[in-house]
């Protein structure tokens, strides 16, 4: 396995033009040097848009069906090298293997339901208002799509934004995240080998200043998708909203799982650990807020400082680690500093953590505990902003309505869950909370591909990722209306004769 990757553009692979690199090291172990990688800039973005543009034509007129058969070689593939690419995930990001072949697995499945979709890719027939006179729907290609993915899902997010402009007769420009630019460019290499002619799917690896904000600035790229933060999101979305371009955003959480009294309390302990400290709580579907029934919450907050306490940290590649590092020093320094807040803020005690981790090979990397605030309330600064890291923060409540409103006390709607026995309860909140995922008796990760994927107020800009929904960020509509009648029939104007 080399170590240099490159650019993919126009089906060759190169350097950045300017010859600069950068390093990608294992944040588990920051000597551990995993890839090095071409530093680009808006001349690299310029050719590989340019090689999109001309491949859009043919791509375009490429029966969807075929499409999804390139897609679905990419399925095969994936399948094959799912061991070797997760080991290389877990080595450029540090989640756990088990969930970086999860992360592959969900790259396989969105191919799996995206190849399929070239066979429907439904649009609509409908009566006209006249006679001897058809009208549909098509779904029409845009062009020129740009991805920008996260580092947190480096196989899985690409997959999502990937298949479903390819599947729509769009071509691709991705620009992974600089802190996971290895497991992308695999799946690159994979379109490659599965068939995706030249210049369909192209990859540019670099920063957001230097590769990403040329892309979304690009005149001839139709449409960008971004996964991050709300902060880049939004500088993302003033540039692109002065191009009028189609812009699908998924941005952060501050996610809630609900305990009520009737809960099963060994099952919410479970989902709450899971949902807090999977993925070491860097997904934005990751439990940040605990909102607790009071009669259950001594008994809640103990069986959950067990298992906190229970997790092993360590190097994701060993099989007895349950949760790695956080992805770099800064995320370990903003973790730190969210700690400090949350230790002087009202109300708010630490109860678990609250520290980096550095016993025996930890010292080099950027591992920190799982951490538990209780106590406080809604408006606290650790119970409102997003700190995407293993912290979470138990609030007590006394009864369902007021549980829910808390929940909704935030800018972001992304995931939800309430563990409840109560089916009413259950429907209730469904119709209550302000979210893009409810969850009922399960944890707030683990979204399925052919679902739409995506959540409300700040979170988002009204897109969705996954399901048929996802379509919609890549294709434009055309209606159409076929008059067989042989004569002029005026719409709004003739009426229907016999
Ligand atoms: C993300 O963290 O950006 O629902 C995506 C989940 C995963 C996807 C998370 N399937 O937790």
């Amino acid at each position: 396995m080399t170590d240099k990757y490159q650019n993919f553009i126009a089906g060759a692979w190169k350097d950045a033009k300017s010859g600069e690199t950068f390093e990608n090291k294992n944040p588990a172990n920051a000597d551990e040097f995993v890839g090095v990688f071409p530093s680009s800039g808006p001349e690299d973005v310029e050719e590989a848009v340019a090689a999109a543009r001309s491949a859009f034509d043919a791509w375009r007129k490429t029966p969807a069906p075929r499409r999804g058969e390139i897609i679905s070689k990419a399925e095969k593939l994936l399948k094959d090298r799912k061991e070797e690419i997760a080991r290389l995930a877990t080595r450029e990001m540090g989640k756990i293997l088990t969930e970086t072949l999860g992360d592959v697995q969900e790259g396989i499945d969105t191919a799996f339901y995206m190849a399929s979709e070239g066979r429907r890719l439904f649009g609509q027939t409908s009566p006209s208002e006249l006679g001897n006179k058809f009208c549909m729907s098509v779904r029409m290609p845009m062009g020129v799509a740009g991805l920008i993915t996260p580092w947190n899902f480096p196989m899985a997010i690409p997959t999502w934004k990937m298949f479903p402009a390819l599947i729509c007769g769009d071509t691709v420009v991705l620009k992974p995240a600089s802190d996971a630019p290895a497991t992308a460019t695999k799946l690159v290499e994979i379109m490659s080998d599965a068939g995706v002619p030249e210049g369909v799917v192209n990859i540019v690896h670099g920063s957001g200043t230097d590769v990403g904000m040329p892309m979304v600035n690009h005149p001839e790229v139709d449409v960008i998708s971004f996964t991050g933060s709300a902060d880049t999101g939004r500088v993302i979305s003033v540039a692109a909203g002065r191009h009028l371009k189609r812009l699908s955003l998924e941005m952060g959480g501050k996610n809630a799982q609900i305990v009520m009294d009737d809960a099963d309390l060994e099952l919410a302990v479970e989902g709450a650990t899971w949902g807090s400290f999977g993925t070491t709580g860097q997904r934005c579907t990751a439990t940040s807020r605990l909102i607790v029934h009071r009669d259950v919450l001594d008994q809640f907050t103990q069986m959950l400082l067990a298992k906190a306490k229970a997790i092993r940290i360590g190097d994701g590649l060993k099989p007895d680690t349950d949760m790695g590092p956080l992805i770099n020093a800064a995320a370990l320094e903003k973790v730190e500093r969210y700690v400090e807040i949350g230790k002087k803020e009202d109300g708010a005690e630490l109860i678990c953590g609250g520290s980096r981790y550095t016993d025996g090979d930890c010292a080099k990397g950027f591992f920190f505990e799982p951490t538990v605030f209780a106590g406080g309330d809604r408006n606290m600064r650790i119970a409102r902003e997003e700190i995407f890291g293993p912290v979470v923060l138990i609030l007590p409540v006394g009864g369902f309505e007021e549980a829910v409103d808390v929940l909704n006390a935030t800018n972001y709607g992304l995931s939800s869950s309430i563990y409840t026995q109560d089916v009413n309860r259950a429907f209730a909140a469904i119709r209550d909370i302000e979210c893009g995922i409810t969850y009922i008796n399960g944890p707030t990760i683990g979204a399925e591909t052919h679902l739409p994927f995506g959540g409300f107020k700040n979170t988002g800009n009204g897109h969705r990722e996954s399901g048929t929904e996802v379509l919609n960020s890549y294709s434009e509509w055309k209606s159409v209306y076929i008059d067989y009648s042989g004569k002029l029939q005026k719409a709004q104007i003739d009426t229907f004769e016999q």
